[in-house]
C-alpha cells in the first residue's frame, strides 16, 4: 500500500528519493517524507499530500546527504497529516524508520514502552517500532542490525522496514515479512524500494528479499542474514522494465495511456504462446500441472476486485470448453471461511500486482490444505509469483494506473488460452473450435484497437451523463462480470455510486431503482443471451430509464430502443469481454476527469493493497 524508498551510494539521495516517490506514490498518496543524514544530523522532513508539494518545500534547501530514506504513505493507523506521515524517529531522535505493513502487537508494545517513560507523538505503529527498536538496541547494547533482528523478531504483523541511523550513517538495514521489497544492485551504490519502479533507470539488476531477511547495506558491502544471523546467499535477477513504460509517454493519464496500450498488451500477452501458423497453444508456465488440471474435478479461483471479475469470466469459459465445475471466491472470504481443499485440488489465484495481502493468504491456506496453486500474475518477481506452485505471466508491462485496465484484459487472455488449451488435451472440445478459437484470439488486438476508435464517441456520452448520482451496468453470460468491471472501474474513480448485476436479476429487485435519472448500460452484444436482454432493456426503457448500449457491429435493433449504442466488433462470445470491457473503461475514465477526479490517484485507494 505504501511506497518505501532508499538510496545509499555516491550521488545525493535527496532527488532520488523525490523522483522514486513520484515512481511509488500510485501505491499510497495521503503524506509523504523523507529522512536524510546533514551534517551527521539525521533530519526528517514531511507532510501531508502529495510528493510535488513536499519537493517545492524542500526546493530551497540544498542537501548532500547521499544516504537517504523516503515514504509515501496510504494511512492504515491514524489520519493523514504530517505527524503520521512517515518518516518516523525513534524517541531519542537516533534513528528513523520507513514502514509498509502493519505490526499487529504494536499497542501491547505501546504499553509497555509507555511503562517504561517514553511518549509518543504519532498515532502510528510505526512509531511504536522505532522506538522500541531504540529500546531494544540501548537496553541490549547493541548493534544497529543485532537490535533490528532482535526487534523484528518480537513484531507480529507484516512489515517492509527501512532504517536509517544517525550514529551508523553509513548504513541501511531493510527487512520484510508480508510486505514487498526489492534491492537495486548498481555500480557501487544501492537503492530500496516496494517495487522496481524507482530503480529501473539505475540498475537493472535486483534482489527480491524473502520475508524474515535482513539486508544490511553498506557502501561497499551488502549482506543479508535471517532473523537468527544465518549469512544467506542473495539471488540477483535482471529485470526487464523499459523507463516508457513507467512514464506517461504524452497521455494525459496513465489510466487513459493503458486502456489505449491494450491492443498490445493483448498481444504481448499471446506473444510466443499463441502460434498461428503452426495453429498451436503453449503455456510453458504451467506445463508441470497441466495434466492435473485437465483431470480436476474442480476448480476455484482466488482474487480480489478486478482481478475476481477476470476469475468469473474463466468460470464460464472453464465449464463450457473444459466441463470442469469452477468456484470463484474472493480471497478475503476464502481465507477466513475454513475451505474444503481435497489434495491435488487445482486453485488458480489472478493478482495484478501479485502483492495483495489477501491473495497471499488464501494461497498459503489452499496450499497448507494441498492444493496445487497456480498464479496468474503480472508484476514478475511478486510474492504471489514466487510462492505459487506454477503460473503464468501476463506480461501486460506495469500498469501504474489504480484503476486496473490492461491487467484486466490479459488476464481475460491468460485464462482463456488455459481453458482453450485444457479443453483440447481433454477432448472437451473439437479441433476444430480449437482453431477457431485461436483464430479469433488472434484477432483480439485488432478488435481492441477497433473499439478504442470509439473514444471521442464515448467521450461525448460521458459529458452526458456526469453528474449522474447512479448508474447500473447490465449483462448476461460472458457479459455479466463486464458489467460488474465496469461498475467497479466508474465508482472507483469518479466515485458515482454504480453496481453491477446479471441482466435477469434486474427485476428481483434493482428495477425499482429505474425512473428517467438512471442510466443503465447494458452490455448487449450478439450472443446466446441476445433475445433475453433485448427483453431487459424494453423493461428499463418503459420504466424511463437512460439505456446506453454495448452492442455488437452491425447490431439494427438495440440502437431503435436504446438512448446510446456504442458498437464494438463481434467475436467468440467467451472473447466477447475482451472487446466489449473497453467502451466501459473509457467511460469511466472521462466522466471521472470531467467531474475533475484525479483519476490515477483516486481517493482512499491504493494500487497495490498489502494489508489485510
Ligand atoms: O493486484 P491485484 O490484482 O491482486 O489487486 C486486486 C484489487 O485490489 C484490484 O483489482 C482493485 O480492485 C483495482 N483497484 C481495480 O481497479
Amino acid at each position: 500500500m505504501c511506497g518505501i524508498v532508499a538510496y545509499l551510494g555516491k550521488q545525493k539521495a535527496e532527488p532520488i528519493l523525490i523522483k522514486g516517490l513520484k515512481r511509488l506514490e500510485y501505491r499510497g498518496y495521503d503524506s509523504t517524507g523523507i529522512a536524510l543524514i546533514e551534517n551527521d544530523e539525521l533530519q526528517v522532513h514531511k507532510k501531508k499530500g502529495k510528493v510535488a508539494e513536499l519537493e517545492t518545500e524542500l526546493s530551497a534547501q540544498s542537501f548532500k546527504s547521499s544516504i537517504g530514506i523516503g515514504h509515501t504513505r496510504w494511512a492504515t493507523h491514524g489520519e493523514p497529516n504530517d505527524v503520521n506521515a512517515h518518516p518516523h524517529y525513534s524517541a531519542d531522535q537516533s534513528l528513523a524508520v520507513i514502514h509498509n505493513g502493519i505490526i499487529e502487537n504494536y499497542r501491547s508494545l505501546k504499553t509497555e514502552l509507555q511503562k517504561k517513560g517514553y511518549s509518543f507523538k504519532s498515532d502510528t505503529d510505526t512509531e511504536v517500532f522505532a522506538t522500541f527498536l531504540q529500546d531494544v538496541k540501548t537496553s541490549n547494547d547493541l548493534n544497529l542490525e543485532d537490535a533490528v533482528r532482535l526487534a523484528l523478531s518480537r513484531v507480529v504483523g507484516a512489515y517492509a522496514i527501512v532504517i536509517l541511523s544517525k550514529e551508523e550513517p553509513d548504513t541501511l538495514i531493510a527487512a520484510r515479512k508480508g510486505s514487498p521489497m526489492v534491492i537495486g544492485v548498481g555500480k557501487g551504490e544501492y537503492f530500496v524500494a516496494s517495487d522496481a519502479t524507482p530503480i529501473v533507470e539505475y540498475t537493472n539488476n535486483v534482489i527480491y528479499l524473502n520475508d524474515e531477511e535482513v539486508a544490511i547495506i553498506k557502501s561497499d558491502s551488502l549482506e543479508i542474514t535471517d532473523l537468527k544471523d544465518i549469512p544467506l546467499t542473495p539471488k540477483i535477477h535482471e529485470i526487464d522494465i523499459a523507463l516508457d513504460e513507467i512514464e506517461k509517454g504524452g497521455y494525459e493519464h496513465f489510466m487513459l495511456k493503458e486502456i489505449f496500450e491494450q491492443p498490445k498488451s493483448i498481444a504481448d500477452c499471446m506473444r510466443g504462446r499463441l502460434k498461428m501458423p503452426e495453429q498451436t497453444l503453449i503455456l510453458g508456465g504451467i506445463q508441470k500441472y497441466t495434466d492435473a488440471l485437465i483431470q480436476a474435478e474442480k476448480i476455484t479461483f482466488i482474487a480480489c476486485g478486478t482481478s475476481w471479475h477476470a476469475g468469473l469470466v474463466a468460470e464460464y469459459i472453464f465449464e463450457e470448453f473444459c466441463r470442469i465445475p469452477v468456484e470463484v471466491q474472493y480471497a478475503s472470504e476464502y481465507r477466513y471461511r475454513n475451505p474444503i481443499v481435497k489434495p491435488g485440488e487445482i486453485v488458480i489465484a489472478i493478482s495484478q500486482s501479485g502483492e495483495t495481502a489477501d491473495t497471499l493468504a488464501a494461497i498459503e491456506i489452499a496450499q497448507r490444505r494441498g492444493a496445487i496453486v497456480l498464479g496468474i500474475v503480472n508484476a514478475v518477481g511478486s510474492s504471489i509469483s514466487r510462492v505459487t506452485d506454477e503460473g503464468a505471466y501476463l506480461h501486460a508491462g506495469p500498469e501504474i494506473g489504480v484503476a486496473s485496465t490492461k491487467a484486466f484484459t490479459a488476464q481475460l487472455t491468460v485464462l482463456s488460452m488455459m481453458a482453450i488449451k485444457a479443453a483440447l488435451l481433454k477432448g472437451t472440445i473439437t479441433d476444430s473450435t480449437f482453431r477457431e478459437l485461436l483464430n479469433e484470439l488472434n484477432d483480439i488486438p485488432a478488435k481492441v484497437a477497433k473499439a478504442l476508435t470509439l473514444n471521442d464517441k464515448i467521450k461525448e456520452i460521458s459529458a452526458t451523463f456526469k453528474d449522474a448520482h447512479n448508474f447500473l451496468y447490465l449483462g448476461r453470460g460472458y457479459n455479466f462480470p463486464v458489467a460488474l468491471e465496469g461498475a467497479l472501474k466508474l465508482k472507483e474513480i469518479s466515485y458515482i455510486h454504480a453496481e453491477g448485476y446479471p441482466a435477469a436479476e434486474m427485476k428481483h429487485g434493482p428495477i425499482a431503482l429505474i425512473d428517467e435519472n438512471m442510466p443503465v448500460v447494458f452490455i448487449a452484444t450478439r450472443d446466446s443471451s441476445y433475445d433475453k436482454i433485448i427483453s431487459n432493456i424494453q423493461e428499463v426503457k418503459s420504466r424511463k430509464g437512460k439505456v446506453i448500449a454495448v452492442v455488437t457491429e452491425g447490431d439494427v435493433l438495440i440502437p431503435g430502443m436504446a438512448d446510446y449504442t456504442i458498437e464494438v466488433p463481434a467475436t467468440h462470445e467467451a472473447l466477447m469481454p475482451l472487446v466489449s470491457v473497453v467502451p466501459l473503461q473509457l467511460l469511466s475514465y472521462h466522466i471521472a476527469v470531467m467531474r475533475g477526479a484525479n483519476v490515477d490517484q483516486p481517493r482512499n485507494l491504493a494500487k497495490s493493497v498489502t494489508v489485510e
